[in-house]
């Protein structure tokens, strides 16, 4: 079979990227899409199984830190994009483990960049290289204002100073290389698939077998809330209609307090549990606050809005109902993921913050 172009999606075995990966092969059956992935305790194949024999689909198991290893892809599939999403994606996990943060997220994405000057060798006709980040770099918000795409860096965590120093190397080879480059920073992603240690995921998880929901500080962080499916859309529309060398803020004009986002989760969950209306809101238990933990985030998406025509498509409470049937009707999947490592992790982050 031959194909107008291929694709090399790196971390599609993750939360963001499986969606990503699953929308690529099905809208695009004349790009091969090549998803790479090492599978952490945070990449499971589960994500993905739908497309995994679709013809314009193919798996690379790789370590986006091996210069060797990532080269012989790009010189076996003549890579002509890539979208770049493989992370260590965590804030909590950066606290405890920074290291592995700096190796992946900017070892890992010094490597690809690498991989990608070296073998396009100058010629970048008709190549790309999207750099997938967060709206975390930005620091942290007081009660007015948003970030822009101008708004100058500022990262807090291990985490978002992985990110932002991948972000600066990805402009670095911009402006030194030439290297076709776009970039998005995101605000808080929800839905199908994400690992359970994330805010969501983990507390739906809770409230199914009726634990503890271990709110950070008072519960009143604020976040920007976007469905993930909307995120995909959007990195669609940069991939293809975005102007080299740009960044764009994604987010969903979805701002909520954790505390309150939590009672709504609590008041949906009760009712689709078919259990007695306030009976999940005894399971919030205020535990120790995160280290540094970064007060707001809220993203103005004007840009992507008026250039490429993107917004979000789906209302919050709408979105949360969705993920939430989701979950309870994949609980295998649930189970599957919270078991073994998982549940060291848990013991670990919750005993020290309990
Ligand atoms: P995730 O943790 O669910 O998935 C990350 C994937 O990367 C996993 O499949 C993992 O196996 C893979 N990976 C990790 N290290 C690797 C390595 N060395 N080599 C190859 N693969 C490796 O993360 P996510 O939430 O889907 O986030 C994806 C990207 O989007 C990240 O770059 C993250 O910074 C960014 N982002 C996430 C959010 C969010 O809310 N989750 C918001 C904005 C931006
Ligand atoms: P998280 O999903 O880890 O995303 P991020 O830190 O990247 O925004 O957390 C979302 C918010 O929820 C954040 O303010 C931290 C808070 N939180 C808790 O209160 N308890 C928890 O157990 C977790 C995981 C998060």
């Amino acid at each position: 079979m031959t194909f107008d172009k291929t694709i090399l999606i790196t971390g599609g075995a993750g939360f963001i990227g499986s969606h990503v990966v699953r929308r690529f092969v099905h809208q695009y059956p004349n790009y091969k899409i090549v998803n790479l992935d090492n599978l952490t305790y945070a990449g499971n194949l589960e994500n993905i199984k739908d497309i995994e024999l679709y013809p314009n689909y193919a798996f690379e198991r790789a370590d986006i830190t091996d210069l060797e290893q990532i080269y012989a892809l790009f010189e076996q599939h003549k890579f002509d994009g890539v979208i770049h999403l493989a992370a260590e994606s965590h804030v909590d996990r950066s606290i405890s483990d920074p290291l592995i943060f700096i190796k992946t997220n900017v070892l890992g994405t010094a490597t690809l960049l690498d991989a990608a000057r070296r073998f396009w060798k100058d010629d970048y006709e008709g190549k790309l290289f999207y750099h997938v980040s967060t709206d975390e770099v930005y620091g942290s918000l007081g009660d007015e204002g948003l970030f822009l795409e101008t708004t100058p860096y500022d990262p807090r965590s291990p985490y978002s100073a992985s990110k932002a120093s991948s972000d600066h190397l990805v402009r670095a080879y911009h402006h030194t290389y030439k290297l076709p480059v776009v970039l998005s920073n995101c605000s808080n992603n929800y839905g199908p698939y994400q690992f359970p240690e994330k805010l969501l995921p983990l507390f739906i998880n809770n409230i199914r077998n009726n634990k503890a929901l271990p709110v950070y500080g008072e519960g009143i962080n604020v976040r920007d809330w976007l469905y993930v499916e909307d995120h995909a859309g959007a990195i669609d529309s940069i991939f293809h209609k975005g102007k080299l060398g740009e960044t764009y803020n994604i987010g969903g004009h979805n701002e909520w307090r954790n505390i309150d986002l939590i009672k709504e989760l609590c008041r949906q969950m009760d009712e689709k549990l078919g259990r007695e209306a306030g009976s999940s809101e005894q399971l919030i238990t205020f535990v120790k606050d995160r280290a540094g933990h970064d007060m707001r985030y809220a993203i103005d998406a004007t840009k992507v809005q008026e250039e490429l025509g993107w917004k979000p498509s789906l209302q919050f409470k709408e979105g949360l109902s969705k993920t939430i049937d989701w979950y309870l009707s994949n609980q295998e999947w649930l189970d599957n993921v919270t078991s073994g490592a998982y549940q060291k992790y848990y013991e670990k982050q919750y005993a020290v913050t309990a």
